[in-house]
């Protein structure tokens, strides 16, 4: 079978590449011809633990470009896993995956699967289905939605052995073409469960998951304030939970919030999406404003230690929104250092492997970052500060000898945003230590 996948981010790359470990053809295709150059060489655009070497092993079976017409013409099914970043007003924005929709349009000459795999609005894909319709007279094009589960680090993992591959199909014909190119993983040693329904459905089953997990972290954080107020420790709490299988013990580490690229952009068009139909989801609503909140805790436990935070040196250990990853968006990093140098501190940033995006970022939001000074390891990073904050819990951080906190700092002010230090460890020294519900 010839497959395409137009976009080489994280969702496509990963989608064509794992599907060319199961013996399809496959051509990634994308506008960006930086990131086509550097996967001909076998580099990977993104930071993705195991991905060169899959692209390396499944190298004959994959084929990098920006001829997107020629690709498209040869397909039997093309995956559509481009960007959907997030409008001002919440909502998404799918010019990325109309564009390549044109595209497809303007190069088909022979009945094609069409899959969407960016996460799109509810919808999205019976207006494809409808466009395609509209303007291919004498060309079948069937559309399929098809979401995406991975999780930024852990995603081929996540792909090859999925929790559930959810199939939003309306025909035979892609039911069929989608059965037959799934086969491989829903057999051994993958056997992931296979699950076909309409294509609304589909599309809701992603944004209902993404939704659901965002809710439970801000659940947690909520109880984990009021543990920090109460005494109790929100670890026994989660630990006590957990052993109710309802509840499970996946997705309640309390800590500083939510980011990344999926959360707030999916909670934020879902809600979008539900006051458009007059349907307003409260719950949704209170899940971010509580993140938002919680993403700037640390700087109640700081301003609460320090009067006044100008010209005080801060340490900020994890740039990443979370571990395992180069990714910075909507990190809580990001947020916490603009508040920090409007109130005029100066910053000390440390990441095992972010430093090049958030640099990026600074300079894209016209920040001024002639008060940030980079560091690529921890003992540098906070030696003559007045306080550390832990913004993402690297195992590097994790393994950090607490005890250096307390030689190397001005002050041993350190404000954990992930839980990283038992706290028995913590009473073992004399740094002034706050962390989340504990
Ligand atoms: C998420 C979903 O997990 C994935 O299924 C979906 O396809 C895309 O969105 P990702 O954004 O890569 O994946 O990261 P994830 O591991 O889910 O973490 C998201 C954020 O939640 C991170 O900032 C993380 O620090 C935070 N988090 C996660 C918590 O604060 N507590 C937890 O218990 C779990």
């Amino acid at each position: 079978m010839e497959v395409v996948v137009a976009g080489t981010g994280y969702v496509g790359l990963v989608t064509g590449v794992c599907l060319a470990n199961m013996n399809h053809n496959v051509t990634c295709v994308d506008i960006d011809e930086e990131k086509i150059k550097k996967l001909n060489k076998g580099i990977s655009p993104i930071y993705e633990d195991g991905l060169e070497e899959l692209m390396l092993k499944n190298k004959d079976r994959l084929t990098y470009t920006t001829n997107r017409k020629n690709a498209y013409k040869k397909a039997d099914v093309i995956f559509v896993g481009v960007n959907t970043p997030e409008r001002e007003d919440g909502s998404a924005n799918l010019d990325y995956v109309y564009n390549v929709i044109d595209e497809i349009i303007d190069s088909l000459v022979k009945d094609t699967v069409v899959v969407i795999k960016s996460t799109v609005p509810i919808q999205t894909n019976d207006k494809i289905d409808k466009i395609f319709k509209e303007k291919l007279k004498n060309i079948n094009v069937s559309v399929v939605s098809n979401p995406e589960f991975l999780a930024q680090g852990t995603s081929i993992k996540d792909t090859l052995y999925a929790s559930r591959i959810i199939v939003g199909v309306e025909d035979d014909y892609s039911r069929e073409i989608m059965r037959e190119l799934y086969k491989p993983f829903t057999e051994e040693p993958y056997n992931v469960p296979y699950v076909e329904m309409d294509r609304k459905s589909a599309e809701m089953v992603k944004y209902a998951s993404n939704n659901f997990l965002a809710l439970k972290i801000s659940f947690i954080n909520e109880v984990a304030n009021l543990c920090g107020k109460l005494g109790a420790n929100i670890e026994n709490v989660t630990k006590g939970m957990s052993y109710d299988k309802r509840i499970g013990n996946k997705f309640l580490n309390a800590g500083i919030g939510y980011g990344g690229s999926c959360f707030p952009k999916d909670t934020m068009a879902l809600y979008h999406l539900s006051k458009e139909l007059n349907s307003e989801m409260l719950t949704i609503k209170s899940c971010t404003e509580v993140n938002k909140k919680q993403t700037l805790k640390l700087l109640e436990y700081l301003n609460n230690d320090f009067k006044n935070l100008d010209s005080i040196k801060i340490a900020i250990l994890g740039l990443t929104f979370k571990p395992g990853t180069d990714d910075v968006r909507n990190a809580a990093s990001f947020d916490n250092v603009k508040i920090l140098l409007e109130k005029g501190a100066v910053i000390n940033a440390y990441d095992p492997v972010g430093i090049n995006n958030f640099k990026k970022l600074i300079s894209v939001n016209k920040l001024d970052d002639s008060k940030i000074n980079y560091f690529d390891n921890i003992e540098d990073a906070i030696t003559g500060v007045d306080a550390a904050l832990i913004m993402t819990e690297w195992p590097i951080i994790k393994n950090f000898d607490i005890t250096k906190y307390e030689t190397l700092m001005n002050e041993p002010y350190v404000y954990d945003g992930r839980n990283c230090y038992s706290l028995k460890n913590v009473k073992k020294t004399n740094i002034k230590y706050k962390s989340i519900g504990r």
